[in-house]
């Protein structure tokens, strides 16, 4: 009898694919598959593979007529309708511990880059021009971070940045002593902090969760970094803010609309804007391919 049947719709590591066909999986890879073919086609298989680039609707749920489980290679699972996946009883896997690392080490990129200009500076080195003067930075020794949602990717942060002696706060207790972390509240955090950092999912109680009032309660000079989902932050806030100078900087790896359309935000000069890439390593895309695959298996047997 042939293995359970499984699409794969997003480019995943190659690893995953080889342990569920070492398994006895029949895996179908179609990596470019468009919203309407994956309609037509999943009614063929028992599990789909996605990345974010898929959207796994109501339509795409309910055409799944033997669909026992979607497999999101990543953490973010605001591309399925989770909604529909849990009345059709379908289950869903995901794999939250595979791209913490990458995740936590992009943030460190991030600030380094904010406080010593490194992109500007750069940039300016490829139009022939030697602005030395003009690229004076700040140190990350002594600043404070402020880690708003505090899972793994936090307090992989955590430890990171206290190995740089930085002042770590959180907003949330959970593991913060473990961390050298000092917990307070929500207030005090955007106070006090230099970086303020966001690492909660999107939701629809983490939408514009900083906004107006939370960016005009931070440290005047203060950098944000969002490198976990656009909508978490006000984007016309978060630009004003940073066209009125109440912010220094802020560091953005993800947006409300992706790719974002409307450049007034990332086009600014002190902003640092990369294109969505902060799971985008060799170690966790292997890692989330495998972790779903092995994931998988102890559903489908
Ligand atoms: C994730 O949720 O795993 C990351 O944001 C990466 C991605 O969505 O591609």
């Amino acid at each position: 009898m042939d293995g359970p049947r499984v699409l794969v719709c997003d480019h995943i590591h190659d690893d995953g694919v080889n342990i569920l066909r070492e398994a006895g999986y029949i895996v179908d890879l179609r990596t470019s598959i468009t919203a309407s073919e994956l309609v037509e086609a999943v009614g063929d298989f028992d599990a789909i593979v996605v990345r974010s680039r898929t959207k796994v609707t109501e339509q795409v749920l309910e055409a799944g007529k033997r669909l026992k489980a979607v497999a999101r290679a990543g953490v973010g699972l605001d591309n399925i309708d989770l909604k529909a996946v849990k009345r059709l009883g379908i289950i869903v896997v995901n794999s939250p511990e595979a791209p913490s690392n990458a995740v936590a080490e992009l943030v460190l990129g991030l600030m380094l880059s904010l406080a010593r200009r490194i992109p500007e500076a750069d940039d300016s080195m490829k139009k022939g021009k030697w602005i030395k003067k003009q690229l004076t930075g700040i140190e990350l020794k002594g600043k404070t971070l402020g880690i708003i949602g505090f899972g793994r990717i936090g307090y992989q942060l955590a430890k990171k940045a206290g190995a740089l002696e930085m002042r770590v706060l959180t907003a949330r207790r959970a593991r913060g002593e473990e961390a050298g972390v000092d917990a307070v509240d929500l207030n005090e955090l955007l106070r006090s902090s230099d970086f303020v950092t966001v690492h909660v999912p999107l939701l629809p109680q983490t939408k514009h969760m900083i906004g107006t009032e939370e960016i005009s309660a931070m440290k005047d000079g203060a950098y944000l970094i969002n490198v976990a989902r656009g909508g978490v932050i006000d984007e016309e806030a978060l630009r004003k803010a940073l066209v009125s100078g109440k912010l220094a900087g802020a560091a953005l790896d993800v947006y409300e609309e992706e790719p974002p359309q409307d450049l007034s935000l990332t086009g600014l000069q002190n902003v640092v804007s990369l294109p969505h890439i902060g799971a985008a390593t060799v170690e966790a895309q292997r890692a989330n391919s495998t972790v779903v695959a092995e994931k998988l298996i102890k559903i489908l047997g």
